[in-house]
């Protein structure tokens, strides 16, 4: 017997007003307007759409009493309009506080034209009273737990805490707000999975609480057109890789001006999150409208600045990419809502791991989507311990998945070592993707909150062209600094050079000294014997013979990369 009432949407009106704990709305969900990237603007059934969903939200949140809790159920790409309007929506003088936007992870779908797509949206809404001190809730998150899975390769538990140690509890991990349902096919999922229901109601439920769940009678569908296949226009980029000190949106605006046809290929945003972090030269805590209104600004720049055909990626927190992500339907062809896996500091109920990085491309010319370049990664059953990682890899042990449109192999940065004077500095490996998917070699990318310089290293270590810009000249520094260090390996591949990358037991990293040794190899044309570094660089020959036994291995690899480059000339 199930232990929640459910109902279409023409009998809510028989049920009493505030009488109900928990309200869960199924929208109308068709799964092939997944592949739907038309801009809507002009659209009146979408538009009729949202409307008609809209009133219904409005009946179902009169049902709940003040404290109880709304579920919304949608496809990523109705859900902003959604929220929007339940954000600005009041009832006998109540309200609805935006709490969460849970992704459920579904299995994949597998399409070669996209990105595919592998979640739908869960909204979580707290009816309240006043907003400034809202009416207390309670999730049952002690006891409802995931249970623990261990990693194949290293048997430690597969979600690394990062030394979190008060998160370890025996029944299983703490619930975040990104739930896997892999045994649920996302084109099956045009309700929401009973083991979701399940879950909302054993997080939500005490002693005589009443759950409803609510189906949305179908909706019109209307037409899905296939995107646009214009061809790709000529973008006229500026003459060199660029790091600047400037208030983005005036940048944006001159660029405008002077290329009115666009000019990047791709653009990433990972703007200040109103969170009040502590930047040097911005004030991170803005009324919410103001900062909505000043993202609307530059994220309409962005759109110009780009050519037809061009990506555009922005990263936020559910929170306030619920606004970018309304703003831009109208404007430009949504293509993912990508989830970010990647577990924040702990802070509320659920423990925030959901970061959005919203993925469009701009209408009248064709994208670039370099799926295959990246289209599988490692696979979720391995743990991410980067000792774990290395160890597995070289002993053959590496299983891969599909990428899909959730990104769970990508931890934000964990290690003091690992980053800048930065508040909120991200991995390398991120924007790698982000550029490799949806960038061809040579393309032009731009980053208007340039930060410590993640952009510009992923796309020099990927082959772009890139200009970022930010309004701190002590971020243009580091930016700056950073891309001297980018370093290549033994086979050719670009890293970003930290002081403390594998340093010898006296603190001197031997990356530097392999560097070194066959850049002055390259410059002489041979491979060198030490003595002949003794005549010709003093420095570097005490470096070698301080912390080398011998220099067969140095010699060795050396050779190899010669040898891989007079290759490469000869292609
Ligand atoms: C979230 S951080 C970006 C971090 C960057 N993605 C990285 O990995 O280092 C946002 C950045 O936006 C910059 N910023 C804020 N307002 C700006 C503006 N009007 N123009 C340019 N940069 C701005 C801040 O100084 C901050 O460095």
């Amino acid at each position: 017997m199930l232990q929640w009432e459910e109902c279409s949407s023409s009998e809510i009106e028989s049920k009493p007003p505030a009488s109900l704990d928990v309200v869960v709305v199924n929208t109308h969900v068709n799964p092939d307007e997944l592949d739907d990237c038309s801009v809507p603007a002009q659209n009146e059934v979408y538009c009729g759409r949202i409307a008609a969903t809209c009133a219904l939200l409005a009946d179902a949140s009169r049902l709940l009493r003040d404290g109880g809790l709304l579920f919304v159920y949608g496809l990523p790409k109705m859900l902003p309009a959604l929220a929007v309007w339940l954000n600005a929506h009041s009832d006998e003088e109540c309200r609805l506080l935006f709490k969460y936007w849970i992704a459920l992870e579904l299995k994949a779908d597998q399409s070669d034209r996209s990105l595919p797509h592998a979640h739908l949206g869960l909204l979580m809404y707290l009816k309240t009273k006043s907003l400034r001190s809202p009416t207390p809730f309670a999730l049952n998150t002690k006891t409802v737990r995931i249970p623990y899975t261990n990693c194949p390769a290293c048997g430690e538990v597969t979600k690394d805490w990062g030394g979190k140690k008060h998160l370890i509890n025996r029944l299983g991990s703490a619930v975040s707000d990104v739930w896997s349902v892999l045994d649920t096919h996302i084109r099956d999922a045009a309700s929401i999975p009973q083991v979701c229901l399940q879950r909302i109601f054993d997080l939500t439920r005490h002693p005589g609480s009443r759950m409803l769940v609510i189906r949305q009678e179908a909706l019109p569908d209307y037409p899905v057109p296939r995107g646009s296949a214009a061809g790709r226009s000529v973008s006229r980029p500026p003459s060199r890789d660029d790091v600047l000190h400037a208030d983005s949106l005036e940048l944006m605006r001159e660029y405008a001006r002077k290329y009115p046809d666009g000019l990047f290929d791709l653009a990433f945003a990972d703007p200040p999150y109103n969170l009040a972090k502590n930047y040097n030269a911005y004030t991170d805590q803005q009324a919410d409208a103001d900062y909505i209104a000043w993202c609307n600004e530059w994220l309409g720049l962005i759109c110009e600045v780009l050519r037809p055909g061009g990506a555009l990626v922005v990263l936020n927190i559910p929170k306030w990419a619920i606004y970018h992500a309304d703003f831009l339907n109208f404007r430009m062809e949504f293509r993912n809502w990508i989830v970010w896996n990647a577990l924040s500091t702990p802070s509320g109920k659920l423990l925030p791991a959901h970061y959005a990085l919203l993925y469009y491309t701009k209408p009248g010319g064709a994208p670039t989507l370099a799926y295959d370049t990246v289209g599988q990664i490692d696979s979720r059953e391995y743990c991410l311990r980067a000792t774990c990682v290395n160890r597995r890899k070289e002993s053959g042990d590496d299983r891969k998945e599909l990428l899909s449109d959730v990104w769970h192999d990508i931890h934000r940065i964990k290690h003091r070592r690992d980053r800048d004077p930065h508040p909120c500095q991200l991995p390398i490996r991120l924007l790698q993707r982000i550029i490799e998917l949806t960038t061809r070699p040579g393309d032009w990318v731009y980053d208007p909150f340039g930060g410590a310089g993640t952009t510009a290293i992923a796309a020099r270590i990927s082959g772009r062209r890139f200009v970022i810009s930010d309004i701190d000249p002590i971020y243009q520094e580091i930016a700056e600094s950073n891309l001297n260090r980018i370093g290549e390996l033994l086979n050719g591949e670009k890293i970003l050079v930290r002081k403390s990358v594998r340093r010898s037991s006296n603190g001197i990293p031997r990356r530097e000294i392999e560097m070194a040794y066959i850049s002055r190899c390259k410059a002489m044309g041979r491979v060198l014997a030490i003595e002949d570094l003794k005549e010709t660089d003093t420095e570097l020959y005490e470096r070698i013979r301080q912390h080398y036994r011998d220099i067969k291995y140095l010699r060795k690899i050396t050779r190899r990369q010669l040898e891989n480059e007079t290759l490469i000339e000869h292609l």
